[in-house]
């Protein structure tokens, strides 16, 4: 062995101790007579003392060439330090080596290791190696360590036996892209890697296998951003025998287990919310419940064109274009914004018109402090209608009312978006509090005006509730699915259903989607075959576990979490990849690249 001890585990007791230690040269100082090495590796540092004038002169020589990242071997005795740092565990202890051996030598790193580093995002990646080296990405990688183990741990303990699928499989619609790979011994075909391993797991159901996990890779070609890259890992689980409530039990189950034990923290029994009122009241499917701010309708949409008893409108036939022409005019309210000048609004103004937001703008009253209210629209609206908003929005004095108006879907968009930010803004949005909630009845399908079709909103494995089935051929928008997510802090950190286990059932959401019987038949015969050998009632969900792993660690980028991510334009820096492959092997393939 090339040490006896870490560089992160001596301590006082060990003083008197003649040891070996190895690890990077964290930095050298040199004051003549004294000469101190920081010693570095995954553990800790350990302080290094030479007195220049009472050890060899080889020793000396050999610590006066070192440079940063060398890597070294110590060997010598622990010494209590006479001025000790509470800076490092180690801080107490010093080591008088009798022996250097220079393992390797290292030439200048491209930014300096340290847990603030003078390195931009780009050349970390390219070196990340290096990076690797620093703590903060250290303990990013183990934290997913240990978040893989309590997982296990906790599957292990209720039977879910962990099964590797196959990753040269065959396209599943999930929704995105696949990354395909030519087949050389079947010239012209490709195989897919999958974007989860779903109809396997299925089929282990049939199979028998009763409770299934895989802490597995899953592939997708789609638009990458802060929590998506084309290569993620799943925590990917299936039960048989089970309604949606098990699946739902048992997964919260995991969740509240994972922050005990990673994080000590007690998390209460998961709320739930129905997707029709996720929308209603957030503008979105993943709301973010750290903060209330629920939307308050003014105008109400109208459903079929008929305006109801239970409908809203404080707001249309005072000559406000824009409410009048509204579908939907719908707000929230800030507590104790009031106060927010006129640049602030404007900044919100422009942040509500970015077209990727997408609102034509933003409206606002001031509930001030001293009763009196100031809306940016008081030329249409008196002091006594104003007064029926702030009945609305249940606002006290000092709160601001802000408000978006437009075409239904797009006005709840934009102040989801405007809720976050307000949110943000207001400090509503701490990383160390957690509020997780199921969201649940999603719909089955969701139309495409462009393609003039239903595609499946989770996937089309998922079984329609039982209740809403007459409704498929009438009316297939409103079938509401078995289907659910977990959600926190309004990130999507998980989502799955209860699946169809039948041959006819199967077949029928197969036609509603578009595919003609030959089409399903060739994509997925095999799975509505196996349905026919006696498939059990069965259902799950996917964890995304990087995205778990970044809340846990409190960062919004999963990237920071994965040993070697992609960058944003799906590439590997540091191998360059992807990569031009030589024509041989394309011949090889059969594959016809033109430039
Ligand atoms: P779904 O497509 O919802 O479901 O994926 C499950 C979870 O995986 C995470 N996720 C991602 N994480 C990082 N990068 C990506 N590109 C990415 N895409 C998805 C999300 C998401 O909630 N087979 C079904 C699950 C099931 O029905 O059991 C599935 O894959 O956190």
């Amino acid at each position: 062995m090339l040490r006896s001890h870490t560089c992160g585990e001596l301590r006082v007791s060990n003083v008197g101790q003649t040891v070996t230690i190895s690890g990077w040269v964290q930095g050298v100082r040199d004051k003549g007579s004294l000469l101190w090495i920081d010693l570095r590796d995954r553990y800790g540092i350990t302080q290094i003392t030479i007195e220049t004038d009472k050890a060899s002169k080889e020793l000396v020589d050999i610590a006066r060439t070192l440079g940063r990242e060398f890597v070294v071997s110590v060997t010598g005795k622990v010494t209590e330090r006479y001025s000790k740092s509470d800076k490092i565990e180690t801080g107490d202890i010093e080591i008088y080596p009798d022996k250097i051996f220079v393992l390797n030598a290292a030439i200048t790193p491209p930014f300096t290791i340290e847990d603030e580093t003078d390195g931009g995002d780009d050349i970390r990646m390219k070196y990340r190696y290096l990076d690797l080296r620093r703590n903060p990405v250290r303990k990013n990688i183990e934290l997913r360590h240990r978040m893989a183990i309590e997982t296990r741990n906790f599957l292990d303990k209720l039977n879910f036996l962990e099964v590797e699928t196959p990753v040269l499989i065959k396209s599943t619609p999930e929704g995105a892209r696949d990354f395909v790979v030519p087949s050389r011994m079947n010239p012209g075909e490709f195989y897919a890697l999958p974007q989860s391993p779903q109809t396997f797991k299925q089929l282990l159901m049939v199979g028998g296998f009763d409770r299934y996990y895989q802490i597995v890779k899953c592939f997708r070609d789609e638009d990458l951003r802060a929590d998506r890259q084309p290569e993620f890992t799943q925590i990917d689980c299936e039960m048989a025998f089970v309604e949606q409530e098990d699946v739902l039990n048992t997964f919260e189950g995991l969740v509240r287990h994972l922050f005990k034990a990673v994080k000590n923290i007690d998390i209460p029994t998961l709320t739930r919310m129905t997707y029709a009122d996720a929308m209603k009241f957030y503008g979105n499917d993943k709301p973010d419940i750290r903060f209330e701010m629920k939307f308050v309708e003014l105008k109400s949409p109208l459903e079929g064109g008929v305006r109801r008893t239970e409908d809203v409108d404080l707001v249309s036939g005072k000559d406000f274009k824009v409410f009048d022409d509204a579908g939907l005019v719908v707000g929230i309210c800030a507590k104790g914004a009031a106060e927010y000048t006129r640049k602030q609004m404007d900044e919100l103004t422009e942040f509500v018109k970015r077209p990727q937001i997408g609102a034509t703008g933003l409206i606002y009253a001031r509930y001030n402090a001293d009763g009196t209210i100031k809306s940016s629209v008081d030329k249409f609206y008196n002091e006594e209608e104003l007064k029926k908003w702030v009945v609305a929005f249940n606002a006290q004095p000092g709160d601001l009312m802000m408000l978006i108006a437009g075409e239904e879907n797009k006005a709840r968009k934009a102040l989801s978006e405007l809720r976050l930010e307000m949110g943000t803004r207001l400090g509503l949005r701490d990383k160390n509090k957690f509020a997780c909630h199921w969201v649940i009845d999603f719909p089955m399908l969701e139309y495409n005006a462009e393609e003039n079709r239903y595609f499946a909103m989770h996937h089309p494995f998922t079984s329609p509730k039982p209740e809403d089935i007459h409704l498929l051929n009438s009316n297939p928008g409103a079938v509401r699915a078995n289907a659910y997510d977990m959600v926190i802090n309004g990130v999507e950190i998980g989502g799955g259903s209860i699946r169809i286990h039948n041959k006819p059932l199967q077949s029928q959401i197969f036609d509603l989607l578009g595919f003609t019987k030959e089409e399903a038949q060739a994509q997925f015969g095999f799975l509505m075959s196996a349905f026919e050998f006696g498939a059990p009632p069965h259902g799950g969900l996917a964890f995304g576990f990087d995205r778990l792993c970044s809340l846990f660690g409190g960062s919004e980028s999963i990237r920071d979490f994965i040993a070697f991510p992609k960058n944003n334009s799906g590439r590997d820096v540091m191998i360059d990849s992807p990569s031009p492959i030589a024509q041989a092997q394309l011949d090889e393939l059969m594959i016809n690249v033109k430039k």
